[in-house]
């Protein structure tokens, strides 16, 4: 049986793709290693918690003695890496934690993978799962590609520069096997309601202020997180050793427009009257560093892969709205914790 290990499986992407693998692969042995930290919630993953093939184990990826002690006694054949600290507004006010998580905790992830495989690589796969943001900002034209050079803006996208370099490192260095994706801003079911679309959800419900940064005309390129759990089953099976592909939704929108849309289609399902969400909408001091756009091209891993999203951002928007409105129970444990504290903290002024 293959044991594979899944970091971050109780957070957004990683619950995701933890439920696709454990349902998709009987065969397979999954792991599924996270701290729990503020933004790792076991809620995400109640439906397969009593599978056979599934074992979540707690544990911090920064503590290198522990994370190589379950390497040894497990012997995983291979390491979907997506623990990290993901918010770039945290990023801002705390750097020093993205570093310990997002560069020492892969190192640490690299390091033992690369000790339990050293005498064997054959079939083994370290997958690193980064983001667009490493690339830094696009003007008004263009788009990401694989050979676009690092210029990463914030504290969040310089720690996730840094591990992919360590992790092409040890692929060059070592001979250590690896993929890497870096792909575009994902939304759907479990998003932390820190990120832009499930706050707006939950401040929406709540008759809450939309604190919109700037002038609200930054843009993003939106992928439902279903569809890249798919592009990652494909990448990790199917990709080309060392390299790299880019993920995305050809599905580009400045943040207002995205906003609107959101305020309509709340209004629509909780029976406002029109307009009634927009008036919420407020603009509020811009982040720091801002990133103005961007937007990926995916033609690689639709070529070589044959991956392409499934839903529209109109219907994958519906599905997310349906669902956050069908779990407020999940929402109310989390807003009503620490993150409330957070939030009250953050927009103070
Ligand atoms: P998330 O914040 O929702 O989840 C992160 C998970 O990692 C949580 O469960 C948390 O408990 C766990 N974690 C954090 N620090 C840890 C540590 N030291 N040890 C063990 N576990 C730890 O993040 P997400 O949005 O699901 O992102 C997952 C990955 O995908 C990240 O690597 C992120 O950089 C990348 N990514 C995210 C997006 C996006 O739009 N959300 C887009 C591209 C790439
Ligand atoms: O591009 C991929 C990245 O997308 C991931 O690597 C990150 O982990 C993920 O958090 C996301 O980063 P962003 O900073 O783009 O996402 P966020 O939801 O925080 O913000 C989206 C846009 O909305 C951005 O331009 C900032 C703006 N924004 C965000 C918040 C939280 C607001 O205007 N108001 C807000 O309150």
């Amino acid at each position: 049986m293959k044991k594979i290990v899944i970091t971050g499986g109780a957070g957004f992407i990683g619950s995701h793709v933890v439920r696709l693998f454990v349902k998709k692969y009987p065969e397979y042995q999954i792991f599924n290693l996270d701290a729990l930290t503020y933004a790792g919630n076991l809620e995400n993953i109640t439906d397969i918690e009593n599978e056979p093939n599934y074992t979540f184990v707690k544990g911090d990826i920064v503590d290198a003695a522990f994370i190589d002690a379950l390497f040894a006694e497990h012997q995983f054949d291979g390491v979907l890496h997506l623990a990290a600290e993901s918010h770039v507004d945290r990023s801002i006010t705390d750097p020093l934690s993205f570093v310990k998580t997002n560069v020492i905790g892969t190192m640490n992830l690299l390091n033992a993978a690369k000790t339990i495989w050293k005498d064997d690589m054959e079939g083994k796969r370290f997958y690193h799962i980064s983001t667009d943001e490493v690339y830094g900002s696009l003007g008004a034209e263009g788009l990401f590609t694989e050979t676009t050079a690092y210029d990463p803006n914030s504290p969040y996208s310089a720690s996730k520069a840094s591990s992919d370099h360590f992790v092409r490192a040890y692929g060059e260095t070592y001979g250590l096997p690896y993929v890497l994706t870096n792909c575009s801003n994902n939304y759907g079911p479990f998003h932390f309601p820190e990120k832009l679309i499930p706050l707006f959800i939950n401040n929406i419900i709540q008759n809450k202020p939309l604190p919109v940064y700037g002038n609200g005309k930054y843009t993003r390129d939106w992928l439902f997180v279903e569809d890249h759990a798919v592009a990652i089953d494909l990448v990790f099976h199917e990709g080309v050793n060392h390299d790299t592909y880019n993920i995305g939704g050809f599905n580009e929108w400045q943040n207002i427009d995205l906003v609107k849309l959101l305020c309509k289609i709340m209004d629509e399902k909780l029976g406002r009257e029109a307009g009634t969400s927009e008036q919420l909408i407020s603009y509020v001091k811009d982040r720091p560093g801002h990133d103005l756009r961007y937007a990926i091209d995916a033609n690689k891993i639709n070529k070589e892969l044959g991956w392409k999203p499934s839903v529209t951002f109109e219907e994958g928007l519906e599905k997310t709205v349906n669902w956050y409105l069908d779990n407020q129970t999940w929402l109310n444990n989390i807003t009503s914790g620490e993150y409330a504290t957070y939030y009250e903290k953050q927009y103070a002024n």
